[in-house]
This record gives structure tokens, C-alpha cells and sequence, in this order.
């Protein structure tokens, strides 16, 4: 199929790590001309330049997508050196594991400073030109977490729940310029972030109470295993493409059956 994602330009926020990194090279794989956008700057610019020696097009910002300053910076550094964006996926994110009772306003704050304010700071500094060129794609990275509740997460989910109201609405707003905005809404998916906070429940559940929970975990997923970061970033190459131009306001659950909203 083709996805008619060659020469596009493709940013990347949150794009050092996990499925951001392996959504990047799915990009670059389908000819996209790439950009790394990310807080760990020399992790960015490791992976774009591991990308550029497999072939295929990287570039790489440091950016806090939480801070307004550093995204017109990185907004402006990339119109200088490509020109347009066409593609920007929102995919840095982090996670406040606690209960809420144990929580702090610092630790929302934290949560929503990053998967919702961020997101929208980036949605923010590319839409005029994307108005302009009348054409263009936001995908925003959510969590099943936000459309069904979580212990543990709750901060995070309601960040997440928040960003999901906000690009329908936004969807709503400039599909008149043949922009599509939608978001991609994963489950449990093996990556860093994934990894560190398993390993914390390993560490204070101890072994034999882990492995249960192991179990347990893959037992509600109908399709018997977890997500991988190119399960997700395939969801997220079809709704940069052009075959999912007709695409809007939707999220896309992609989690081996975790959740069916
Ligand atoms: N892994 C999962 O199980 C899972 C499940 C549901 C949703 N998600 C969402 O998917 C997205 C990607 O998660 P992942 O598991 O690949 O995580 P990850 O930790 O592997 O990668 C996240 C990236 O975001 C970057 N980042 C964090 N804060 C930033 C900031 N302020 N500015 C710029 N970059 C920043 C990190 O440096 C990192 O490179 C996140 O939005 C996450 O909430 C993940």
C-alpha cells in the first residue's frame, strides 16, 4: 500500500526512546524525512544518527516540550533546516506511578506539564504553517489508562484524558485545511518507560509475587501478549499516511484487545 510519506517531514516529539524512536524509523522506512524532538538531547542525537547509518533521513532537537520558549526554538530550528512539517506525532510522555491519596500537586502538574500542555505547545507552533500549506497531520500519543481508569495513574490518565478532548476539538478546528488530528491510545507496551516502572513493582512486590502479576497482566489481553513499540507505531504510519485522509477526531485503541471502547 502506498503511504505517500516520501520527502514528508516528519517531527517526532519524544522521539529518542520506545515507540516514539521505533515510530520515527517506521517514518524514515516509508521515505519520511525525519526529526527527532526530545528532553534527553544526546539520546536524540544518538538514535537520529543510528538512523542516518541504516539509510534513512534523521535529524534531531533538544526540546523540553513543556516549556513554550524551548518549542519555538525547536519549531523554528526545524522550518530553517527542512522547511515544513508535514507529520508531528506527540509522543513524549512520562508517567506518575502513585496512589492519588499519595500524591502532591507538583506530581500532577508534572504529568499534565508533559502529556497535555506539551502537546499542545507543539500542536501550537506548527498549525499556522500547516494552515497554510493546507495540509498536515498531528498524532498525539494518549492511554487506554485515559479511557477506562487506572489505579496508580490516576494524574496521568486524567492528562491524558485531557489531551484526548483536546485534539478532537482541535480536529473539529482545521479540518477545513485538510488537517487530520487523531490520537493513537495504547496498552501495556515493552519499552524504557514501561521496563522502569515494572521493575520498581519487581523490586518492591519481590519475585514470586512479580511473576503473579505477570500473569496476571497477560491475562487480559485476549491476544496473549504484549504491545511492542512497532504495534504502535505501524497505527501511527497509517494515520500520517494518505491513506487515512479521511481520518479525524478519533483515537485508536492499539492493545492486543486490552480494552475494546
Ligand atoms: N509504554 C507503554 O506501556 C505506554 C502505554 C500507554 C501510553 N504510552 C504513551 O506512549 C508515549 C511513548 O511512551 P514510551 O513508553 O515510548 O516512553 P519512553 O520513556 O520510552 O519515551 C518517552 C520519551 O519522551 C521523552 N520526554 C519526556 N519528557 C519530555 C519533555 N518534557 N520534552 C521532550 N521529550 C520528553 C523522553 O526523553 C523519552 O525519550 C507516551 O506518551 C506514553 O505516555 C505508553
Amino acid at each position: 500500500m502506498e503511504m505517500g510519506l516520501n520527502g514528508k517531514v516528519a517531527l517526532v516529539c519524544g522521539g529518542a526512546s520506545g515507540i516514539g524512536l521505533e515510530t520515527t524509523r517506521m517514518l524514515a522506512a516509508e521515505g519520511a524525512r525525519t526529526v527527532i524532538g526530545d528532553i534527553n538531547g544526546p539520546a536524540a542525537r544518538e538514535a537520529a544518527s543510528a538512523l542516518r547509518t541504516a539509510g534513512f533521513d534523521a535529524g534531531d532537537v533538544t526540546v523540553d516540550i513543556t516549556d513554550r520558549q524551548s518549542v519555538g526554538e525547536m519549531a523554528e530550528q526545524v522550518y530553517r533546516s527542512h522547511g515544513r512539517v508535514d507529520v508531528l506525532v506527540n509522543c513524549a510522555g512520562i508517567a506518575g506511578d502513585k496512589l492519588f491519596v499519595e500524591s502532591e500537586l507538583e506530581d500532577w502538574l508534572k504529568e499534565i506539564n508533559v502529556c497535555l500542555l506539551g502537546p499542545m505547545l507543539c500542536a501550537k507552533a506548527v498549525l499556522p504553517r500547516m494552515i497554510e500549506q493546507k495540509a498536515g497531520r498531528i498524532i498525539t500519543l494518549a492511554s487506554d489508562s485515559a479511557r477506562i481508569g487506572q489505579a496508580r495513574l490516576s494524574f496521568y490518565a486524567a492528562a491524558k484524558a485531557g489531551a484526548i478532548g483536546f485534539f478532537k476539538s482541535l480536529a473539529q478546528e482545521v479540518g477545513r485545511y485538510q488537517i487530520t488530528v487523531n490520537v493513537v491510545s495504547p496498552s501495556a507496551t515493552n519499552t524504557p518507560l514501561r521496563i522502569r516502572r515494572e521493575e520498581g513493582f519487581r523490586q518492591s512486590m519481590g519475585e514470586v509475587a512479580y511473576a503473579d502479576r505477570v500473569k496476571r497482566v497477560l491475562r487480559m489481553y485476549p491476544l496473549g501478549r504484549l504491545g511492542e513499540p512497532r504495534d504502535i507505531g505501524a497505527a501511527v504510519v497509517f494515520l500520517a499516511s494518505s491513506q487515512a485522509s479521511w481520518v479525524t477526531g478519533q483515537v485508536l485503541s492499539v492493545n492486543g484487545g486490552f480494552t475494546m471502547p
